[in-house]
């Protein structure tokens, strides 16, 4: 028994029992209820997980009041202005920073496996051209379970290994021929001699007819977008990514059920919908009727891109993008973008505004990473799918995390029932 514990009552026997709190390295302990039920005959009830620990986890953290984010230990800002996607990806997969062996070694293989099987790309053909890209991700990245069996022994390390590389470095192939796909033009095959967020960009947006060269600032931008991105700890696509795995499915079917919960607004779709309110609000003489508007309990209105279930601090991602979007519209030419006018003196007259500052609300990583997408050229229905390619990664981990663990049993929730009570079935013709 730890040497803190939580002794609960229960009221109408008298019973008491004495229930384990368990301490992480950082954050809140929890109390570990697994022999609750045992002991009392009683289940708990939360819904939202809005105070339960759904597993045990040594990969991300989160202190949502100080605005921390760590994958592994290192603060989120260090990795995003040091470190990149590919190292980030190794890190969150392996627990450590890769030595330069260990670097290219991880870059050499996720490069080779960046092409898809010849007869995956058969399967976009059965899509209807004006598919949402995330209905594409969801079936294309579950079939890949359907081509891979060699590397599907989930109880085998190396198996897991090469499903995790093939998984990373397919995603931007997968993700690129949904775009183009949609847009009627040729598929565009990985060129390896690129860096892994410049192969993205090419496989986006070269055409066979002409030569393509991207800036490094956008290359960086993309970079860190997918950086940001690559966890977040039990948010719902990981918690269902650890769920549907928990059944031992193989992690492609796995992270495609994840792709389908990361798919709705309230989780991946919000950096759409600040685009989209700031071209509503248009010039920053408007901004004081939207913060009106917003503080209004009877309008449903609310300043996209503000506040966060986790974070009541500065959201530490919105940070670095801030500075991001300022360099990717300067090196294009689009500093005077009227969005990202908007953008800018509402955060600063909402930061100074006692509503936003008493509820804690602070800018999160939607409010300025739709305006980058925007301008480097994605069209806003490809924003989740970005969202996906990075989160990728984490829900990787996750899986490896919980498929790794010897106590892994599956995840099975429990309910409080207030159907009908048993009763006997009655045949049609004697029915009212
Ligand atoms: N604009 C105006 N008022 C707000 C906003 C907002 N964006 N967000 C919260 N509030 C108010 C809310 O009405 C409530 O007021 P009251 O106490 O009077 O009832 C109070 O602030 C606390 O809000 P809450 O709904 O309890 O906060 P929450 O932590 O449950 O919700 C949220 C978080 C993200 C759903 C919410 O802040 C929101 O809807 N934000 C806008 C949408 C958005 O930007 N979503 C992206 C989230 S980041 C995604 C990610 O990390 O993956």
């Amino acid at each position: 028994m730890p040497s803190e514990t939580l002794t609960i009552r229960d009221n109408r026997t008298g019973k008491e029992l004495e229930l384990p709190i368990l301490k992480g390295t950082e954050g809140p302990s929890v109390v570990d209820v697994t022999k609750f039920y045992k002991e009392f005959g009683l289940f708990t009830l939360d819904p939202g997980f809005y105070s339960t620990a759904s597993c045990i986890s040594e990969i991300t953290f989160i202190d949502g009041e100080k605005g921390i984010l760590l994958y592994r230990g290192y603060p989120i800002e260090q990795l995003a202005e040091q470190s990149n996607f590919l190292e980030v990806s190794y890190l969150l997969l392996f627990g450590k920073l890769p030595n330069q062996a260990e670097h290219e070694q991880f870059e050499r293989l996720v490069t080779q496996h960046t092409m898809v099987h010849e007869q995956l790309k058969d399967f976009y053909r059965g899509f209807r051209r004006d598919a949402h890209p995330m209905a594409i991700m969801v079936g294309v990245i579950g079939a890949l379970s359907a081509f891979y069996h060699d590397s599907l022994d989930i109880f085998d390390a190396r198996s897991r290994e090469i499903s995790a590389y093939r998984l990373i470095a397919k995603m931007p192939t997968i993700a690129a021929f949904s775009y183009k796909y949609a847009v009627g033009q040729p598929f565009v095959y990985p060129d390896n001699e690129r860096g892994f967020v410049e192969n993205f960009l090419y496989m986006m947006f070269a055409v066979p007819c002409a030569k393509y060269k991207v800036s490094p600032v956008l290359v960086k931008a993309m970079d860190q977008i997918l950086t940001l991105h690559a966890d977040h700890e039990q948010n719902a696509s990981t918690a269902t990514v650890r769920l549907a795995g928990s059944s031992l499915a193989n992690p492609f079917a796995a992270i495609s059920a994840g792709i389908g919960a990361l798919w709705g607004p309230a989780h991946g779709g919000a950096n759409e919908a600040v685009l989209n309110m700031l071209g509503q609000i248009r010039t920053p003489d408007r901004i004081g009727e939207y913060i009106k508007r917003a503080k209004d309990p009877q309008d449903p209105f609310r300043l996209m891109g503000f506040g966060h279930r986790v974070y009541k601090n500065y959201d530490p991602r919105a940070k670095v993008l801030r500075k991001a979007a300022h360099d990717v519209l300067q090196e294009l030419g689009h500093v005077d973008d009227p969005r990202f006018k908007v953008a800018l003196e509402l955060e600063r007259i909402a930061r100074e505004d006692d509503y936003f500052v008493q509820k804690k609300l602070y800018p999160n990583v939607d409010f300025y990473s739709g305006l980058i997408l925007s301008a480097i050229g994605f069209p806003t229905n490809m924003f989740t799918v970005i969202f996906a390619l990075a989160r990728s990664v984490g829900w990787f981990s996750q899986w490896m995390e919980m498929i790794s663990d010897k106590g892994q049993a599956i995840g099975r929730p429990r309910q409080l029932y207030r159907g009908a009570m048993t009763r006997d079935y009655v045949p049609l013709y004697q029915r009212d």
